[in-house]
């Protein structure tokens, strides 16, 4: 309740409470200060000295964002358990401009892939997992979800556990012991006693866990990468510079499926780049585009691609359908697997973050091989980058809110059970 917190509870002034009352009451003194000002030039002194005299009449006070971001405990400790390098630097980002002073980040003394339930088993008696939840205040666990399992096999209960799904929540989980797991997440996101909760970097993942039997009482809140790399770019020969294409082959589907049609097909041959290219800063030297078919609804390198300048060429969902059934695409899996979620199924596209209406003169689409060949050609797209450049900054900023109101859910979560 605290969060909907009104004057009137001030009788029953506790930590947080108190402390909030008196700033918001210094920031409502500036608030009608600033505005006397502008009463001022406008309308002389008079009205002036009236408003200064302001006392605020409504009782209840809507806590703006500024408020809340001043309201996070940043001292509070969190611990991040992820084995992945680019959630991490996300969530690294994150911390950093939201103030957090304590974070812990757990990724070599997490377990290796793939292991099974008797060994997660296992490993919750040992560290990180025997005290992490004890010894921190909040605990957030991405990529790979399964490295959270031991916070959520019964009987134990995590404090303000968040579960942060990139791609699908259930991965790794080996085919017979995904029920098992399920209800296990099902459970601890239910339960009375601090539910642990999902966050979602793209939508398709809250019709996925729906799919699965896990039902979360509300959506879970949507946050978006920031798409922030902190990889050191790399020199690249001064003659590509302006190649017409760029391929990174990080699956054989772009790097030989899709370099083999396109230099087929559309006549144009793409510079192959290996997975150790050099990251999103390096990309940007190139004045050219990256042609991909996607392998999942979402990717932390799509969002770094254009926060740093480079856009993508992508085939239209028509267009990735009749590739992908013309040809084998060897990881067409995790992508077309909103077909079996999705209902109506022809739907698909509108859960794949690649086919954002709204991003699409970042990503662009393609329906046939000669209108990529146009692109390529043209290069009009370059006309683009500065926009978004932009948007990519704008949505660093709306999803730095979205995190500053999760920290603050946080402080509110731990004064209520302090006092
Ligand atoms: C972080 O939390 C730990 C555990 O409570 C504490 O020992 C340490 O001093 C804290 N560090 C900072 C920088 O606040
Ligand atoms: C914060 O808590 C409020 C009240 O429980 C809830 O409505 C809101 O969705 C939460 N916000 C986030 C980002 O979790």
């Amino acid at each position: 309740m605290l969060h909907a917190l009104s004057i009137e509870t001030e009788d029953n002034k506790t930590g947080i409470q108190h402390a909030l009352l008196t700033r918001l009451r210094r920031l409502k003194w500036l608030a009608a200060y600033k505005k006397s000002i502008v009463f001022m030039a406008l309308f002389g002194i008079v009205i002036a000295t009236v408003n200064m005299a302001y006392t605020p009449k409504s009782n209840s006070l809507p806590l703006d964002l500024t408020s809340k971001k001043m309201l996070i405990k940043k001292d509070m400790r969190v611990a991040y358990l992820s084995r992945h390098i680019g959630t991490t630097e996300d969530f690294t980002y994150m911390a950093e401009h939201l103030g957090l002073t304590n974070v812990t980040y757990h990724q070599k003394d997490l377990p290796p892939l793939g292991i099974r339930r008797n060994e997660y088993k296992e490993k919750a008696l040992e560290p990180p997992y025997d005290s992490v939840c004890e010894d921190n205040d909040a605990v957030f666990v991405s990529d790979d979800l399964l490295v959270g399992w031991p916070l959520v096999m019964p009987p134990k209960i995590c404090k303000n556990l968040f579960f942060i799904i990139t791609n699908r929540f259930d991965y790794m989980a080996s085919g017979g012991e995904k029920d098992i797991y399920h209800q296990d997440m099902e459970r601890a996101i239910n339960r009375r006693t601090d539910p642990a909760k999902f966050i979602i970097n793209n939508p398709f993942e809250y019709n996925y866990l729906l799919s699965r039997n896990v039902f979360p009482e509300e959506p879970p809140q949507l946050i978006r990468p920031f798409g922030f790399s902190g990889i050191q770019d790399q020199k690249i020969p001064m003659d590509d510079i302006n190649l017409p294409c760029l391929i990174i082959n990080r699956v054989s589907q772009d790097g030989q499926l899709l370099s083999n049609l396109v230099k087929e097909k559309s006549g144009v041959e793409c510079k192959i780049l290996g997975t150790k290219y050099g990251g999103p800063k390096t990309l940007a030297k190139y004045k050219s585009i990256v042609v991909h078919i996607p392998y999942q609804v979402a990717t932390m390198k799509m969002w770094e691609n254009l926060a740093y300048g480079t856009l993508m060429a992508i085939p239209s969902p028509e267009f990735m359908t009749q590739i992908c059934e013309e040809n084998d695409c060897p990881q067409d899996r995790d992508v077309f697997e909103t077909k079996n979620v999705i209902d109506p199924p022809e739907e698909w596209y509108k859960y794949v973050d690649f086919y954002l209406p709204e991003w699409s003169r970042c990503f662009i689409q393609f329906g046939s091989w000669s209108q990529l060949s146009d692109i390529l050609k043209n290069r009009d797209y370059l006309a683009d980058v500065e926009y978004c450049e932009n948007r990519m900054i704008e949505a660093r900023e709306q999803n730095l809110n979205s995190w500053a109101e999760v920290f603050y859910n946080i402080t509110l979560n731990l004064e209520s059970s302090n006092s």
